[in-house]
């Protein structure tokens, strides 16, 4: 049985895969971004082990949710899954001037790859609009383009996935993958998404614990536990390297090498 840490597990499919976790009988460790959320998550999350709680807009609280997961007993697996969406119809900046939306979706998972002790399986929850990210890599912090928040939200997703590959190829005893749920019904998803919200969560379940031999792989790209295609982009070492330099640069944190 597994201890699998899932980040945004108060809704939404990080909630669902922490259910999905506790009823195989494994071990999840969820998160919330403030107390309150923290005491519905475990309420509504019966069996959790424990909650950390830290807003990932923070840079600071970021680095502290790291601790704070590093104070429990090591992870077999960390699931970053916690995410913001679309619809944020203008540039929001956090305590530390960035969008948040790649706060939250591009900076946080990489301060916690970069400070959580290494688990055995990463998996990183990207889109399938990550397709539609800016590979060129300029301005992610938009100060200079005019907000679109579609494709803020497609940019930090195709980051998801070069982050996740770059870990793949710098830390080859880890097993770090990536994946797109489909569209469907969360929070985020909206009530009118129409893909199948109870595969949605599945594939991170699997990525984090099966002993199946196809989830125990690296480097690769899911769609409900199916290999996919994902943007040739993703697969640039040299574009995983400048977004770790970047990430590096704006948060103050170093990635171990191997
Ligand atoms: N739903 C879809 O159709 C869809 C499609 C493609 C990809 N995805 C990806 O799937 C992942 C999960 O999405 P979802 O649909 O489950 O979204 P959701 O229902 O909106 O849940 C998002 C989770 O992340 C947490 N979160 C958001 N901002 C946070 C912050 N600043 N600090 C701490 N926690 C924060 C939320 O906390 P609160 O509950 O407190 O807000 C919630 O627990 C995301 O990475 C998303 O990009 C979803």
């Amino acid at each position: 049985m597994a201890r699998v840490f899932i980040t945004g597990s108060s809704d939404g499919l990080g909630r669902m895969a922490a259910q999905l976790l506790i009823g195989q009988g494994h071990t999840a460790v969820l998160h919330a971004r403030n107390q309150r959320r923290g005491e519905e998550a475990m309420s509504a999350v019966p069996g959790a082990e424990a909650v950390v709680i830290g807003d990932l807009t923070s840079i600071a609280q970021t680095l502290d949710v790291a601790e704070q997961v590093n104070a429990l007993e090591p992870f077999d697996a960390v699931i970053h899954n916690a995410g913001i969406g679309y619809r944020e119809p203008r540039r929001i900046a956090t305590e530390d001037g960035l969008p948040h939306v790649f706060a939250v979706n591009t900076l946080a998972p990489y301060i916690l790859t970069a400070r959580i002790q290494k688990p055995k399986r990463l998996v990183y929850l990207s889109s399938g609009l990550h397709r539609n990210g800016d590979a060129s890599l300029n301005d992610l912090a938009w100060e200079h383009r005019p907000w679109q928040g579609q494709q803020a939200y497609s940019d930090t997703k195709l980051h998801d996935v070069l982050l996740a590959f770059a870990i793949a190829r710098r830390w080859p005893q880890v097993f770090s993958n990536a994946l797109e749920p489909g569209w469907v019904a969360t929070k985020m998803g909206g009530p009118g998404a129409p893909d199948d919200l109870d595969a949605a969560h599945r594939t991170q379940v699997w990525l984090a614990v099966s002993d199946d031999p196809a989830a125990a792989v690296t480097g690769e790209y899911f769609y409900h536990k199916q290999l996919r295609k994902p943007n040739p982009a993703s697969r640039d070492a040299g574009k995983q390297e400048e977004l770790l330099e970047a990430c590096k640069r704006i948060s103050g944190v170093d990635l171990a090498t191997d």
